[in-house]
């Protein structure tokens, strides 16, 4: 690595990459899962920045070093750490909270002590690697309490925070033991960016009534004279450097390989999702098997590919969901495949971007149905393959995309029969409606990439606090 300290400081949970141990015992580095990495890596690239996070793995002690052009700042979790704050409260608390009580969340109060002090670790991390003045940008929901820890440490720096998943309404919030701690942990940032508008008001809410803040629109005045704004930025993806890969001869030739590989059905469907339960996996199987059962189409006319990113693999709730996801595959496997053509092709693994451009481009319908997303870049990310301007997307009604991919079939996810409508009116849909469709939506995409989401962020980060407006109305009489 060059320097020491930076300009500019990405601190999140994970880096880019994870470090994963092989069968035999050596170690290799991967693409991390999640949309955060997707959306993040590319303005790295593109920046002079350093990105401080967890390299994977339990006490994996590596010095800082340079990947992909991008200068990583490890920090290494023991087997403590990854239970309590990891597992415990980032994602036994705090995820199913901040999606809707998808999931039970519980509440420990070990938990909660784990998470504040690896939160501290991280805030003494990005003290140390910042410039005098430099800006910070912390992200997620595993970093809540970083803004705060480091405005204490480091006051000079403009600190932006983004949260990557739905802030919940006040009526879920409230039942966080430490949901005081965690606004206030919050506020410490200049801006704290949220996916939806939705989002940003709940927090501005919460504020109000729990921290007892005066609030005016978007901002929030503490009684040390700071501002501190909220808003939306809705996150996206490289969509041109994913096109120019779509359209590569070898994402072609793989892409129908894969379709010949399926035995040349007349439809693919095709669903990419980190196995969790708050993406809706087992439902939308289920409407796909009843379609078969019910005699809509077969194998030969349309099968399923989903690929099942693992995840969060120790966590009880995911290891259930693999279990129940394995036998309902079976079943339909069972009933309806023939020799050589199963009704679903299941993959339980995680594939590089060639191999996910050349499955978005074999795909003719993609189904994207959590029970709550804060955006779904895979929605975005097979949209901005489809340059041909054809191919269909149903996408639930709850991912944050849906506000922008209005012209996609759009479904509620808990609705089984309203699902395998969606999916047939998709399977069906003549080529005019398809590529009106599609058309549209590969405007809003190309229009509002990440580049231009990253531009937004940081203008709106350089600027809180010295507008006029900011400044503290006058108190009426
Ligand atoms: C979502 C979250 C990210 C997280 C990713 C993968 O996209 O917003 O913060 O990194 O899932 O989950 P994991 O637990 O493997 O980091």
């Amino acid at each position: 690595m060059k320097d020491v300290s930076h300009h500019l400081v990405i601190v999140a949970n994970r880096l880019p990459v994870d470090r994963v141990e092989l069968a035999d015992g050596s170690h290799t580095w991967r693409t991390s899962p999640g949309g955060l990495v997707t959306a993040i890596e590319p303005v790295m690239r593109h920046g002079d920045g350093v990105w401080i996070g967890w390299p994977g793995g339990v006490d994996v002690d590596v010095e800082p070093f340079t990947d992909n052009d991008m200068d990583l700042v490890p920090i290494s979790m023991s087997a403590e750490d990854i239970e309590g704050f990891y597992e415990g409260f980032s994602n036994g608390t705090l995820w199913p909270i901040y999606h809707d009580l998808v999931a039970k969340p519980e509440f420990h109060r070990e938990w909660w002590d784990s998470y504040v002090a690896v939160n501290q670790r991280f805030a003494e991390k990005a003290a140390e690697a910042a410039d005098e003045g430099a800006t910070v940008w912390v992200h997620d929901y595993q970093l809540q309490l970083v803004p705060q820890m480091l405005r204490t440490l480091r006051p000079d720096l403009r600190i932006g925070f983004y949260l990557h998943i739905p802030f919940p309404p006040a009526e879920l919030f409230q039942q966080l033991p430490w949901r005081r701690q965690i606004l206030e942990g919050l506020l410490g940032a200049d801006l704290v960016g949220f996916q939806l508008p939705g989002a940003a008001q709940n927090f501005i809410r919460l504020v109000r009534q729990r921290v007892g803040h005066k609030t005016h629109r978007d901002l929030v005045y503490l009684p040390d004279g700071r501002t501190v704004r909220a808003a939306a930025f809705p996150i996206s993806i490289d969509a041109a450097g994913l096109e120019e890969l779509a359209r590569s001869e070898s994402v072609a030739a793989r892409a129908a390989e894969i379709r010949e590989a399926l035995g040349n059905p007349r439809r693919v469907f095709l669903g990419i999702d980190r196995l969790d339960y708050t993406k809706g996996i087992y439902a939308r199987l289920r409407a796909f098997g009843e379609l078969l059962e019910e005699g809509h189409f077969d194998v030969e006319d349309a099968v399923f590919v989903q690929v099942a990113v693992p995840s969060r693999e120790q966590v009880e709730q995911y290891r259930l969901l693999r279990d129940e996801i394995d036998r309902l595959v079976g079943r339909i496997n069972g009933d309806h495949g023939r020799i050589g053509s199963p009704a679903i092709s299941y993959l339980h693994s995680s594939y590089p971007r060639e191999e996910m451009a050349a499955l978005y481009r074999a795909a003719d319908v993609m189904v994207v149905t959590p029970y709550r997303d804060g955006m779904n870049l895979v929605a975005k990310e097979y949209v901005a393959c489809r340059y041909e301007g054809d191919g269909a997307l149903v996408l639930s009604e709850f991912a944050g995309a849906a506000e922008e991919l209005r012209q996609a079939w759009l479904v509620n996810p808990y609705d089984i029969n309203g699902m395998k409508s969606a999916l047939l009116e998709a399977y069906g849909a003549d080529e005019r409606e398809r590529t009106r469709r599609m058309r549209a939506m590969r405007r809003q995409v190309t229009q509002h990439d990440v580049k231009a989401w990253a531009e937004s962020f940081m203008t709106e980060l350089a600027d809180v606090g010295t507008h006029e407006k900011d400044v503290r109305p006058a108190r009426r009489s």
